[in-house]
């Protein structure tokens, strides 16, 4: 919580919503110290909307369908955002990717969960591809939004098995569990200011450099504080 009291923020989403929830929840418990001004999606089905509505939050909706292009939805979708004067924007599911003006726009106060332990799987179905590579252990990502897809400096890791048996569907679903954990994390440490993205292009928290993320399992106390 700073001095003038809790960071606004806005979430884009596109589905479910459940990263969204776990930041609601996480507000509610006064886990963050924030306020979210708006839920937005570019989806008008998305239950995340309905999500947002329950708990009395602005829901709404920008169809990608309705402009000719990217750059136009972007603009309009800026002048949306912009109009809740963020602090923060969180990509909770939002799948759109995001044009260049866009993210430099936010930079340095836009943050994404992607489903992978980055830089491995970037884009679409990772738990299919981490399944097909045979790998033992998958995760998700917090990261910084630059504009490299999925690219930007990343700030928490959190680590599953995969275990016998696993399909796409069993494994998303274990991963979905820590994104519930890392997201309200790394939202926390923004709203109470101390991480930062530095003019290096690496994220500082508490004045350090990360050069590679923190992982969930490691973290400590003085971390989780
Ligand atoms: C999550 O797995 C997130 O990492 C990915 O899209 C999914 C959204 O899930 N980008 P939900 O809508 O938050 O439930």
């Amino acid at each position: 919580m700073s001095a003038s009291g809790p960071l606004p923020v806005v979430v884009l989403i596109s589905g479910s919503g459940s990263n969204l929830q776990a930041l609601i929840d996480g507000a509610l418990a006064g886990f963050l110290p924030i306020v979210i001004r708006a839920v937005i999606s570019n989806q008008a089905d998305a239950l995340g909307l309905e999500r947002a509505r329950r708990a009395g939050i602005e829901a709404r909706v920008l169809s990608h369908r309705d402009y000719a292009d990217r750059a136009a939805y972007d603009m309009a979708l800026m002048a949306l955002i912009d109009g809740f004067k963020p602090g923060l924007v969180v990509l909770a599911g939002f799948m759109r990717i995001l044009t260049d003006g866009f993210v430099a726009h936010y930079q340095g106060r836009m943050l994404n969960i992607h489903p992978s332990l980055l830089p491995r799987f970037r884009g679409l179905h990772t738990h299919e591809r981490a399944l097909e590579a045979g790998d033992r252990e998958h995760g998700a990502t917090v990261h910084f939004v630059t504009e490299e897809l999925d690219g930007g400096p990343a700030v928490l890791q959190a680590r599953v098995p995969v275990e016998a048996g696993d399909d796409a569907t069993s494994l998303a679903a274990r991963v979905l569990m820590k994104e519930h954990r890392i997201l309200p994390q790394v939202v926390r440490w923004f709203a109470q200011g101390r991480l930062r993205l530095g003019t290096d292009g690496l994220p500082r928290l508490d004045g350090e450099t990360l050069l590679q993320p923190l992982r969930l399992d490691k973290l400590t106390t003085a971390l989780k504080a």
